[in-house]
């Protein structure tokens, strides 16, 4: 780590949009697990804030927060390993209850004298779990503590002194251990997962019995906060929201407007390669339904013109990039003095981007389309949000469901739905077919359990036979996918019946279809898009 990376650390332990919400909150001390987003999750579904705090986080600053408790997260070294992150073990005497989950119990064993060993026997998966018989603890008390998810190499062989040991496993002979006087306990077990089935329960033990935290993390709550920050953030002046459609957009953009009122402007590029009516539904909750000042550009025509005879699936991409700039750029430019620019950031990409400060960008570069010139501030209310928090806030503040559980969708658009070449005709065809798998996804009530449902137009004609004549017309491929994150995708099992009702209605009412085709492929090998 570079003396950098430490000042860093010591300075700021949490995002700034995050630090007021800490307070009575517990923080996820984070060695690099792959699940510890997934604690922070976790414990706000149990409506009690949280958040991640890098490992070398000083232990005052993390006191300073106020949390009501923390967990020190899981992580993939091995406590033996040189350089493995280490605990300060300051972070145990702060009289703040302390639960170690995996490798956080490993290090919080080894740092208070206890033995962490190389047993040669990992157990990975769901394990049989047996609580101590004589005496629980408190953690595990009541619960019904029968099986549990492991992960791990290396195992705690003996608690450290004060500790008592309330269950094991057949290779673990300390699955959980506690020290109630101290505060301290520790699982080797993921209780974040699903596959733990007494694990929320044992959050909640946490939470509430240990850490007294009380359950206000709440939409109603989250909405207040933001709304009082951003307004002391942008105060008189005005703000500038680019609407995409989407639900990050959406959400950012009403938070903001009810903070600042009138003195937010949002603009819809409508860039042509929307679904069918998305851009009215856009116009309609906004600025209808809300009354934001909304800027609806029309720029079909502007697009289409330069992708005309453009087949390469980056040219496309690079030129929509483009020419949404440009666009968004005039209409700024139009609206005169503007200091803020309202963006989606979610939770995620800042953890992902590794980033522990600067939600307050001072920018002379091109953010989000601004031009070069224009120093803008980001208001970013989202940043310290996940996807379904996001959702909720967005439902109490009465966006209308489609838009609330809107499918992702790129960028780009329908541009890279249809292979080769964008033309007017080819668009409609894609977004007629689409129309109709939607309504038929709903109308099944899988609307919501498919990560994507859609439809490409591949830039091949095949021979059929309709009504006793010979056709010469485009297939449809059908295209849904199961995802948690679109890293990976797993293909989805519509039913049959499903599929059948689908490709009729594609082909009956579609015209310049005569064929529909099934995508089976997951990501990897495939991407979700064919561009
Ligand atoms: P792939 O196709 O790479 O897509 O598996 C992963 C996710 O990203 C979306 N996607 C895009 N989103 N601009 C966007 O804003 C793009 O150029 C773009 N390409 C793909 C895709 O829909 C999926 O959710």
């Amino acid at each position: 780590m570079t003396t950098a990376d430490a000042d860093t650390a010591v300075e700021a332990p949490l995002d700034p949009v995050l630090r007021e919400a800490a307070a009575g909150g517990v923080l996820v001390v984070d060695f690099g697990a792959q699940y510890s987003q997934l604690i922070a999750r976790r414990i706000r579904e149990c409506r009690v804030f949280s958040a991640l705090v890098p490992h070398d986080v000083a232990p005052e600053r993390l006191a300073a927060l106020a949390p009501a408790g923390i967990v020190l997260s899981g992580g993939p070294a091995s406590v033996w390993e040189m350089g493995a992150p280490q605990l300060n073990e300051a972070l145990l005497g702060l009289g703040v209850p302390v639960l170690g989950i995996c490798y956080g119990m490993q290090v919080m064993a080894q740092a208070l004298g206890g033995e962490v060993a190389k047993t040669g026997a990992g157990e990975f998966g769901k394990t049989a779990l047996q609580p101590d018989a004589r005496s629980r603890g408190r953690l595990i008390a009541d619960l019904p503590a029968e099986t549990c998810w492991m992960s791990h190499r290396d195992a705690v062989v003996r608690p450290p002194p004060g500790f008592g040991v309330t269950a094991r496993t057949q290779s673990s002979p300390v699955a959980a251990m506690e020290d109630p006087g101290r505060g301290l306990y520790g699982v080797q077990f993921h209780p974040e997962v699903a596959h733990t089935p007494f694990g929320t329960d044992l959050l909640k033990t946490f939470l509430f019995d240990v850490c007294d935290a009380a359950p206000t993390w709440t939409a109603t709550t989250v909405i207040e906060e933001q709304v009082e920050r951003i307004r002391e953030q942008v105060g008189d002046e005005r703000a500038l929201c680019a609407l995409s459609g989407g639900v990050d957009s959406a959400v950012a953009a009403l938070l903001v407007h009810r903070a600042i009122g009138d003195r937010l402007t949002c603009v819809f590029v409508d860039h042509g390669l929307l679904r069918m009516n998305e851009g009215e539904q856009v116009e309609a909750a906004f600025s209808r339904h809300f009354g934001v000042p909304l800027v609806h550009v029309q720029a079909q025509e502007r697009f289409l013109a330069r992708l005309a005879g453009v087949t390469e699936p980056e040219q496309k991409r690079k030129i929509i990039g483009e020419e949404f700039i440009r666009t968004f750029e005039e209409e700024a430019r139009k609206l005169g003095d503007v200091r803020f620019l309202v963006q989606g950031t979610l939770y995620t990409d800042v953890i992902e981007s590794g980033s522990r400060d600067g939600s307050v960008i001072k920018s002379h570069h091109n953010v989000g389309g601004l031009p070069e010139e224009m120093a803008v501030e980001l208001v970013e209310p989202l940043r310290g949000l996940f996807k379904d928090e996001v959702r909720a806030v967005g439902e109490e503040l009465g966006l209308p469901e489609r838009m609330v559980w809107r499918q992702p969708f790129p960028g780009p658009g329908l541009a890279i739905r249809v292979i080769g070449e964008v033309t007017t005709e080819r668009l409609d065809i894609l977004r007629r077919a689409d129309h109709v798998l939607q309504e038929e996804v709903r109308r099944a009530g899988l609307y919501r359990e498919l990560w994507q449902s859609f439809v490409v137009l591949p830039a091949v004609r095949t021979v059929g036979v309709q009504g006793d004549e010979r056709t010469y017309a485009y297939p449809i491929v059908l295209r849904a996918v199961t995802s948690d994150d679109a890293m990976t995708a797993d293909w989805a099992r519509l039913p049959h019946e499903l599929l059948e009702r689908v490709s009729n209605r594609i082909i009956n009412e579609v015209p310049g279809v005569n064929r529909v085709a099934l995508d089976l492929t997951s990501k990897p090998p495939g991407t979700i898009e064919w561009e």
